[in-house]
């Protein structure tokens, strides 16, 4: 029975499927990441300023993705270096808060204060995008637990750790959309997920399309969410 009162405050994207869009035109890796990065600001853009959607976020680049070979991983934060650019450039237009999720003491001092100015030039803003980068969802609890500590608490309660996680003030997502046709979450949002509507799709994240994202909110819209409860009790 569809659910009217179903609210979509926040739609995240686990883009998968670059590296297989690519091999399929015989392309190098590299050349899904650049379409899949287009796709990236067509589908956010879409769904901030025409779905009203509050929040969005992305899973760009996991503590796992570090095992792939050099050359893809530099081109791939390459590719956010330039959106960040973008962003900065951008920001009157876009009117978007980018925050980014993850731990980023790993990246050049460079990189670290580009993430900086793109947070603080779009600090003003109230639609978000959250980009999960160098992003993984053990490591997150693991130092929100350590952050904890270090400030003295020796018992932590669940409203401890969700203020502490890198999402801090973002809800947590209400669907979790992963494109590419692989059913997991990658270490993604595994204390955010803990209720979010999960949709799985076949199409690699750059042949993903607006269309689509209509037909997933049109499911979301008619999914029962319990939350352990009984609906009409
Ligand atoms: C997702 O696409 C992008 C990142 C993980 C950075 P993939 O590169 O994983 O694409 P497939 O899964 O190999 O097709
Ligand atoms: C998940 O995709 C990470 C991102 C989309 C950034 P992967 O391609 O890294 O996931 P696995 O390795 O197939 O689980
Ligand atoms: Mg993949």
């Amino acid at each position: 029975m569809p659910n009217d009162e179903n609210v979509l405050n926040h739609i995240s994207f686990i883009m998968d499927g670059n590296g297989r869009w690519a091999k399929k035109r015989l392309l190098p890796r590299e050349f899904g990441h650049r379409e899949g990065a287009k796709k990236f600001r067509d589908i956010v853009e879409y769904c901030l300023e025409y779905k009203k959607i509050k929040y969005v976020s992305v899973y760009a680049f996991s503590t796992e993705n570090w095992k792939r070979p050099e050359k893809e991983v530099k081109g791939i934060l390459n590719l956010f270096y330039d959106y960040m650019n973008t962003c900065i450039k951008e920001n009157d237009k876009n009117k978007m808060r980018v925050r980014f999720l993850g731990n980023r003491s790993v990246f050049s001092e460079s990189y670290q204060a580009k993430m900086a100015e793109t947070e603080q030039v779009t600090s003003k803003y109230e639609r978000t995008l959250g980009i999960c980068i160098n992003y993984g969802g053990k490591d997150e609890i693991v130092d929100a637990v350590n952050k904890l500590i270090a400030e003295g608490k020796t018992t932590i309660t669940k409203e401890d750790i969700t203020n502490t996680i890198y999402t801090g003030v973002m809800p947590p997502p209400d669907m979790i959309v992963r494109t590419g046709g692989e059913y997991r979450l990658s270490n993604y949002f595994m204390w955010q997920s803990a209720y979010s509507e999960l949709f799985f799709t076949k199409t690699l994240w750059p042949d993903f399309s607006k269309k689509e994202v209509d037909e997933l909110v049109e499911e979301y819209k008619g999914r029962q969410r319990n939350f352990g409860g009984v609906k009409n009790a």
